[in-house]
């Protein structure tokens, strides 16, 4: 499974605290969107990973709590040791998967980024999502697509291989398909934060 490839990853070596799509400009990417909507009072982020934009914003929005999960037991971990170090106490770390996730609470803004590229059923990972936002809320998420697999196609085996789902096509989707699991219109997140060349397959959507 893809998501073991991702346990042993974080488990096998010392990985770098650095966020994978896009590098920090998507802190200020999450921040711009955040004081467009209005600062939330909870944020959901699925596929932390080393959850670099998380305890930076939990930092700067001190007021917001931020419930990070991500399927690899060793990255939560190691997230609520640096979460303690930093003495932040807005945020806390949940280890759990796409798409079964079940945290029996709403979120005002629920995040998702390179994540659902590692997920064979990615309507529902999305519905999962979706579930998560409280009505009036904000569901922030890229998805695999067509030009995320010609990427990962000139990439090294290695890479293919973690990419698995998208070298073989079997998850790929459009905008077009992902907007028609809601029935809230679908937005260009790249657009929304001022980045629409660079951050491309991102999404967002108000709950209605
Ligand atoms: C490429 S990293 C992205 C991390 C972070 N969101 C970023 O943008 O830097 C993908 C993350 O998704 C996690 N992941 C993979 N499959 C998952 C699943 N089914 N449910 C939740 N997390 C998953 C991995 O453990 C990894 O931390």
């Amino acid at each position: 499974m893809v998501s073991d490839r991702w346990r042993r990853f974080y488990e096998e070596r010392d990985y770098d605290h650095c966020i994978y799509r896009e590098g920090e400009t998507m802190i200020e990417y999450l921040a711009t969107f955040c004081e467009q909507i209005g600062i939330p009072e909870t944020v959901l982020s699925v596929g932390c990973g080393p959850a670099v934009l998380e305890l930076e914003l939990a930092e700067r929005f001190p007021n917001t709590e931020f419930t990070c999960v991500d399927v690899a037991d060793r990255v939560i971990e190691d997230g609520r040791e640096r979460a303690s170090e930093q003495g932040l106490e807005n945020v806390e770390f949940v280890v759990g998967a796409l798409p079964a996730l079940d945290l029996e609470r709403q979120f005002d803004l629920v995040y998702c980024m390179a994540t659902t590229y590692f997920v064979r059923d990615v309507d529902a990972a999305f519905a999962t999502l979706y579930e998560h936002v409280e009505l009036g809320g904000y569901l922030v998420a890229d998805y695999p697509s067509e030009a995320l697999g010609e990427w990962v196609a000139e990439q090294d085996e290695h890479t293919q291989a973690f990419f698995e789902l998208v070298a073989a096509g079997e998850n790929i989707w459009t905008r077009d398909e992902i907007a028609t699991l809601f029935d809230d219109s679908v937005e260009d997140y790249g657009e929304a934060v001022g980045a629409a060349d660079t951050l491309t397959h991102a999404i967002y959507l108000e709950k209605s």
